[in-house]
């Protein structure tokens, strides 16, 4: 049994009804628009927000800052070589950066990107190479009552079915995102990784697994794979990420640290390849839009995610919220995954229709009564696309304890108790980017 006590604390406050009010009208019915002082338990994300330990708070003042040759460096390539199995890593400022160095080298306009499914950077990166990214979820994975254990695995069929459709030579790239973020957070099984693996390398495509949350991912194998019954998360995290050919990876979810990210692959190749497209946009690959000291922070904080102690912990933390909301009645995505709670939001509010974005208005009362802030991912956050009405909680790494959680809950079955005063929300400005609109488009109330 492993817990953390509290070395440096933060004073969060609710803000009075009133103010909760206005704010929310002031943020244009998008919560990427409060302030954080305004929020009372911050859900909106895990990525970047957990609390670092003592060791990597130690780490920072490791920090090398020579522009080239970096030691911190030095050590970052050696947690990925030792936790990841890694052998070329090239830096950069966050998942984004390292999803632009990769895919901007793997991509030309006209191919197609298969995934699991595409989180939103994911989606709009491969789209601003001029491909076109389509996910091959496995059936299960839109079903927030199925019960299943790997729900975040890639369907085979599916791609197959694209693949025959616009032929091979189209299909450069396949993705695995572990956990899928975008369902549900959701685990995928060593078995269907190495299914993917082989699928690529029938198609002749490059392999490459979205690791954000690989230790999240690694701790539901040893519970739910019988395989890996007796094999450590280590083990597993080496074992599923060394199918393949290149990682992408965010270290502010699973690299415990509150930015920075890489590509990583064992093709020398690909690698030089991503070093000249990273100097142009990331920096130069020995930083890569890092700091020293935060690559010593992301460096020691790989190391701890594979630590069972911690890993169980933290997927037990995100299991209680489930509970508590589950025990309040609040109908919610079961199983619950590694990294957030998502809540089903169209059995929240059945008789708010799609077009009036359930989700969103969800996720707007939840600000109103409680001061909780958490994410749409449904039909303002994905246009176009047919996913599950839900809205994330997601948990940040090490912050918010039960008594958080218990107000959450309280939250939402308070906002389901009034449910039908909530008549859903409009858009009133349209950002240039559809793909991303959700972190910046406005919105109004309508009539009922
Ligand atoms: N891939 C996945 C699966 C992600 O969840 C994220 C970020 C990224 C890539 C991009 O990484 O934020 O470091 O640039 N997800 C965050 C979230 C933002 O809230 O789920 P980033």
């Amino acid at each position: 049994m492993v817990s953390y006590r509290t070395k440096v604390a933060e004073r969060i406050r609710l803000p009075s009804r009133t103010e909760r009010e206005r704010n929310l009208a002031a943020a244009g019915y998008n919560l990427f628009n409060l302030a954080a002082d305004d929020v009372y338990v911050d859900l909106l994300t895990d990525s970047g927000t957990g609390a670092m330990s003592q060791e990597q708070w130690a780490a920072l003042h490791r920090g090398d800052e020579s522009y080239a040759g970096s030691r911190s460096f030095e050590r970052l390539e050696a947690a990925v070589r030792d936790v990841m199995g890694f052998p070329h890593v090239i830096p950069a400022h966050q998942g984004r950066g390292a999803e632009n160095v990769l895919y901007g080298t793997l991509l030309e306009p006209g191919d197609v990107a298969l995934n699991n499914t595409h989180f939103d950077t994911t989606r709009a990166h491969v789209a601003n190479q001029g491909a076109d990214p389509v996910d091959c979820p496995v059936a299960d994975a839109r079903d927030p009552e199925a019960d299943a254990p790997f729900k975040g695995n890639f369907s085979i069929e599916r791609a197959r079915e694209v693949v025959a459709e616009v032929g091979a030579d189209r299909v450069p790239l396949v993705i695995l995102t572990i956990t899928n973020n975008s369902a549900a957070g959701q685990p995928v099984s060593v078995a269907n990784t190495r299914d993917a693996a082989r699928f690529a390398e029938e198609i002749d495509a490059t392999f490459v697994i979205d690791a954000c949350r690989f230790a999240e991912n690694a701790h539901f194998v040893t519970e739910r794979e019988s395989d890996y019954a007796d094999a450590t998360v280590a083990e597993i995290a080496r074992e599923q990420l060394g199918c393949a050919d290149a990682l992408v990876m965010s270290g502010k979810k699973d690299g415990l640290s509150n930015v920075g990210g890489f590509v990583a692959t064992d093709d020398e190749r690909l690698a030089e390849a991503c070093k000249q497209r990273a100097i142009l946009y990331e920096g130069f690959p020995t930083y890569g839009g890092m700091a020293g000291r935060d690559m010593e922070a992301m460096a020691v904080g790989l190391r701890e995610a594979v630590e069972e102690a911690y890993v169980a912990g933290r997927v037990d933390a995100v299991a209680q919220l489930g509970d508590l909301l589950t025990d309040a009645g609040v109908p919610i995505y079961e199983p619950v995954g590694g990294h957030a709670v998502y809540l089903d939001a169209a059995a929240c509010l059945p008789h708010v229709p799609a077009a009036k974005f359930p989700g969103q208005a969800l996720v707007c009362e939840l600000y109103r009564e409680g001061g909780v802030r958490g994410v749409e991912l449904g039909s303002f956050a994905f246009p176009d696309t047919d996913r599950p009405e839900l809205v994330r909680l997601a948990v940040p790494r090490r912050t918010y304890g039960r008594d958080h959680f218990q107000h959450v809950a309280e939250t939402v079955a308070a906002v389901l108790d009034r449910r039908e005063e909530v008549t859903g929300l409009r858009l009133a400005t349209e950002p240039p980017v559809p793909e991303i609109r959700h972190f910046t488009a406005e919105l109004e109330p309508v009539e009922s």
